[in-house]
């Protein structure tokens, strides 16, 4: 199956890019210390879809998931929200900045893609 890559380089600290994957929105984000401090602080176990901000993001500087909203499938818009993540227009979905739903209709997280990071070449390949 067709695989993206995408040069992390390009993607400066504290930015989001979106990129196309099999005709759905991925989205990037370059997290700063903050974000990920933050991500990591949350106790996951209460959440709705407990999920650990370990599991995913392996990389923690790099957040990587499908832009649909587990709701009714809308795009999220990044940098938005009471979470200081994605926040979906459509019927008032908060996710934080692990991507983690917290508010709103939907019942999970923004769902996390298999991909690789390759360290050496910059790249990130979904
Ligand atoms: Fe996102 Fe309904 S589709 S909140």
């Amino acid at each position: 199956l067709a695989k993206v890559e995408v040069g992390m380089s390009a993607i400066a600290e504290g930015t989001n890019v979106i990129i196309k994957w099999r005709g759905k929105p991925v989205f990037i984000r370059h997290r700063t210390p903050d974000e990920i401090e933050e991500a990591r602080s949350i106790d996951w176990k209460t959440l709705r879809d407990p999920q650990s901000d370990e599991e995913r993001a392996k990389n923690p500087e790099w957040l990587v998931m499908l832009g649909v909203c587990t709701h009714l499938g809308c795009v999220p818009i990044g940098e938005s929200g009471d979470y200081g993540g994605w926040f979906c227009p459509c019927h008032g979905s908060h996710y934080d900045i692990s991507g983690r739903i917290r508010k709103g209709p939907a019942p999970l997280n923004l769902e996390v893609p298999e991909y690789t990071i390759d360290e050496g070449e910059g790249k990130i390949i979904v």
